[in-house]
């Protein structure tokens, strides 16, 4: 893959596949997100966000698990190991993309090329996190009491969520955008609508 610095090709670079499956995350994400805010009911009898939250977050561990098997096994050009930063070429972008920034220039580049790529890398292991403590509970966690033991100690560390999501997704929303008032309209690509 070319990883020349100065590249700033379309949104066309996203297949449909990262498309259909990035909607997923979005939609079913969010969703479980917000509705985990009210799932501290789970230890009541009648608990019905505990419920809404289950489904919403199962949804949301189903295209999580799609989105990595398609990183891992996917086509040779949209795997991990051809984007995640971790090449000393892909870190020097991303510190290029913080210069950039800190000149108060918004860096132009392919999708999950620098800075948005390690961000990006950081929500996939954010909702992996949640989706594999979260499975954790769907099997093991009986409503109608307080959790203990095991799952207790799983509910903590769902509960690092509440601050992991909202960080993602608050920078990741305002990289999308700005880049949207500077012109970029990818996301439209990221619902389906055409290119403008
Ligand atoms: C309202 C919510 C969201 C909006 C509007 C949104 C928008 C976008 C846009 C416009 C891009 C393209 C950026 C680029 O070219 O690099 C993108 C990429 C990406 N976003 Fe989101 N996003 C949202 C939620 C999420 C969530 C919940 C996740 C969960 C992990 C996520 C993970 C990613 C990833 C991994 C990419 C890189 C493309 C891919 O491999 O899927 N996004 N997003
Ligand atoms: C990727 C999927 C998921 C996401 C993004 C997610 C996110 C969240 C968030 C943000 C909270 C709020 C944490 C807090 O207020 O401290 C939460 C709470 C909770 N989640 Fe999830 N969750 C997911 C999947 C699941 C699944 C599948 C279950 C299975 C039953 C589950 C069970 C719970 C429970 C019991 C709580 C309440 C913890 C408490 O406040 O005592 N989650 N979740």
């Amino acid at each position: 893959m070319d990883e020349t610095p100065t590249q700033t090709q379309q949104a066309t670079d996203l297949d449909g596949a990262t498309i259909f499956l990035h909607f997923g995350l979005m939609v079913f994400g969010v969703a479980a997100w917000l509705a985990g805010y009210g799932a501290g009911d789970y230890k009541h009898a009648r608990h019905f966000w505990f419920s809404v939250h289950k489904w919403l977050g199962l949804g949301a561990a189903a295209f999580v698990a799609a989105r990595l098997g398609y990183g891992l096994w996917g086509p040779e050009a949209v795997r991990f190991t051809a984007w995640v930063p971790y090449t000393p070429e892909r870190l020097k972008m991303v510190l290029e993309d913080l210069r950039c920034l800190v000149s108060f220039k918004l860096p132009e580049r392919a999708p999950r090329q620098g800075l948005a790529g390690l961000w990006e890398a950081f929500g996939i292991a954010v909702f992996t996190w949640m989706a594999a403590t979260g499975f954790l509970m769907f099997l093991y966690l009986t409503p109608g009491a307080r959790a203990r033991g095991f799952v207790w100690l799983v509910k903590e560390l769902h509960e690092l969520g509440e601050w992991l999501v909202p960080l993602f997704l608050a920078v990741h929303l305002a990289a999308v955008t700005l880049h949207a008032l500077s012109g970029d309209h990818r996301w439209r690509k990221m619902f389906f609508l055409g290119e403008k």
